[in-house]
């Protein structure tokens, strides 16, 4: 079964945190990654990319503020040590000694996002079916977030020679 599958006979509320900290986990992971790709980024348009991912990595730490709050409010801990993150994130670690292309970063960027953008699809679904309201509006902010980079990083792989 597949880790984002809501188990059955389980109470809503411990299914919906431990898919938060699985959303939290990723972020953070993939918060790492785009800080990775962002230092070793190799490509002639550098000079537009490099920042464009501190745009991203920015956004994605607001999102793991959040998460991490709302986890709090309703009074669990977040599962938030790096070592935690890595064990339970959805995404993998990308290795930092090493040069990254103008594709091979966009389409880590791709994977990352589509992740995310699944934990938080199917969080929405659950808290929605829960009526936990601000819970299903924090995974809705996230998923617009995501969709609006994820918009950007297709139309930067369209038309790229490995398509
Ligand atoms: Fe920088």
């Amino acid at each position: 079964m597949d880790e984002n599958t809501p188990v059955q006979n389980t109470n809503p509320r411990e299914a919906c945190l431990k898919l938060m900290n699985t959303l939290l986990a990723s972020l953070t992971v993939f918060e790492r990654n785009v800080k990775i790709l962002h230092w070793n980024y190799q490509s002639a348009d550098f000079v537009s990319v490099h920042p464009w991912l501190d745009d991203v990595h920015d956004d994605v730490c607001e999102c793991i503020d959040t998460v991490a709050e709302e986890i709090r409010k309703g009074d669990f801990f977040p599962n938030a040590t790096l070592a935690g993150c890595v064990e339970v994130s959805s995404i993998q670690q990308l290795d930092s000694a090493v040069v990254y292309s103008h594709d091979a970063t966009f389409r880590e960027l791709l994977n990352g996002l589509n992740s995310i953008r699944g934990i938080a699809d199917t969080l929405s679904t659950m808290a929605d079916e829960n009526k936990f309201w601000t819970i299903q509006d924090m995974a809705n902010d996230i998923l617009k977030r995501m969709n609006h980079h994820t918009y950007f990083v297709k139309n930067t792989l369209t038309g790229t020679t490995e398509d």
